[in-house]
């Protein structure tokens, strides 16, 4: 038998994700010990309420309201508690008492993230978030260290169930987003009292803000990041989408960009957009994430599996715990993150994308050539044009759909096109805008 030193694992919060890692760590310590190369002993679990009904069986003698105790002695504090306080102080303190942090936190990472990486540095720990973006999936060491040796050029990331499974509904069954939204709701997957947090895309910017971090080795603050939600998608949109051979999708976008004087500099962007059926993206169905990486030398890659999940996301965790328990063995100062490029974040105005265009229009001659002049006015070159139809609008007049598909262009560019399109008096209604991604 031999003989482990033996580390203290402190745990804040046991709902779905923290009742399963303390279950799991309980269950298989002696295997995971032999990984590390340590023993790993489970001290004790901070909740609020020593009482409260759990989704896995743990000792009741291991829980404690007084998380400040728990946390001195231990080597490792793993939170999962979730919001921005106590959890913030509490993962200071801990580092501060020379603990390495396992943290699932991404709302805190995304906005206290630059404090608590500052704090580790200074005290040679490391903080551990593997479980912070996309629940199970292998995306924070894989962009930390695989990939540390390449540059990535862009990520397409589908990093919140709730939405995918909303839009991927309207896609394959035909409900409405409302509807949409209730089954997910329904299913556990939305938060009853107040769904926005994953349908007006906050959860995805905060992911989005550690990506875009860890890819381009900057801190991206969350305000930087442009966000909207799906709240706007309409079946209508959905079933057009389909029948040009695109999905709707909730992305989040890290792009490594060059502005107009050769400036490097990135975007980072969250909202709902084309997607091309032949895109690996549009494969991914229900609440499932996935990101895709284009590196300048390693290509494309694809990270797909559980976004969410008590037990999916423990295995995260549990990796980082490992990890966490190797680095004690070995020694040494924690490696610190990487934002040495300090790139500047470009406006949304500089991100080049392509746009499908939906209008409704009066159908008579000359209106085809009003609406080529507004986008050739504004430099915006047309790729596809679709003409269906033929109605009567409500005045009686013959009236058809045009759908308009772009070339790339600037953001500012684009929009000024269809702020144009809504002022002319050819175009009944925009019915639809969304930009295409993934091409
Ligand atoms: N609410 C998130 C989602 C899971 O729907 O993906 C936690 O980040």
């Amino acid at each position: 038998m031999i003989e482990y030193r033996n580390l203290r694992v402190a745990l804040l919060g046991a709902g779905s994700v923290g009742a399963q890692v303390a279950s799991l760590l309980l269950a298989h310590g002696e295997e995971l010990a032999i990984r590390a190369g340590a023993g790993l002993e489970l001290v004790g679990v901070a909740v609020r309420d020593v009482d409260a009904k759990r989704s896995a069986d743990i000792p009741h003698e291991l829980f404690t309201t007084d998380a400040e105790s728990l946390i001195l002695g231990a080597d490792i504090f793993i939170e999962l508690m979730g919001g921005l306080e106590p959890a913030r102080t509490l993962i200071l303190q801990a580092l501060n008492s020379g603990a390495d942090v396992i943290t699932g936190n991404k709302a805190l990472l995304a906005t206290h993230g630059q404090e608590l990486f500052e704090a580790a540095e200074q005290v040679g720990a490391q903080l551990y978030y593997e479980a912070a973006v996309a629940g199970a999936i292998p995306i924070i060491r894989p962009l930390r260290d695989s990939l540390a040796g390449d540059r990535i050029k862009r990520i397409l990331g589908i990093v919140n169930g709730t939405t995918n499974f909303i839009l991927d509904r309207m896609d394959t069954v035909g409900e409405s987003l409302e509807e949409a939204l209730a089954t997910a709701t329904k299913l556990g997957y939305a938060e009853k009292s107040d769904p926005s947090a994953d349908t007006e895309g906050y959860d995805a910017a905060q992911k989005t803000a550690i990506l875009a971090s860890l890819a381009f080795h900057t801190t991206v603050p969350l305000e930087a990041v442009h966000r909207e939600g799906i709240t706007g998608v309409t079946l209508d949109q959905i079933e057009a989408a389909r029948k040009a051979g695109y999905v709707v999708k909730l992305l989040a976008i890290c792009e490594r960009l060059t502005d107009a004087d050769g400036v490097e500099g990135l975007s980072a962007r969250v909202y709902p957009a084309l997607v091309s059926r032949d895109h690996p993206l549009a494969a991914v169905h229900v609440a499932k994430n996935a990101v895709f990486i284009e590196a300048e030398a390693a290509g494309d890659l694809m990270f797909y599996g559980a976004g969410a999940g008590g037990i999916e996301t423990a295995s995260a965790v549990l990796g980082d715990l490992v990890s966490a328990a190797r680095r004690h063995v070995i020694g040494g100062p924690g490696v610190a993150e990487s934002t040495h490029a300090n790139l500047p974040i470009l406006p949304m105005s500089l991100v080049r994308t392509r746009y499908q265009i939906s209008l409704s229009v009066v159908d008579e001659p000359g209106v085809l050539a009003a609406i080529a002049t507004l986008f050739s006015e504004q430099g915006v070159s047309v790729e596809t044009l679709n003409q269906s139809v033929l109605s009567t609008n409500d005045d009686g007049a013959p009236s058809a759909t045009l759908v308009i598909g772009t070339h790339e262009a600037s953001e500012a560019h684009l929009a000024a096109t269809v702020i144009a399109l809504g002022e002319s008096h050819v175009v009944s209604r925009v019915t639809s805008v969304l930009r295409v991604e993934g091409s």
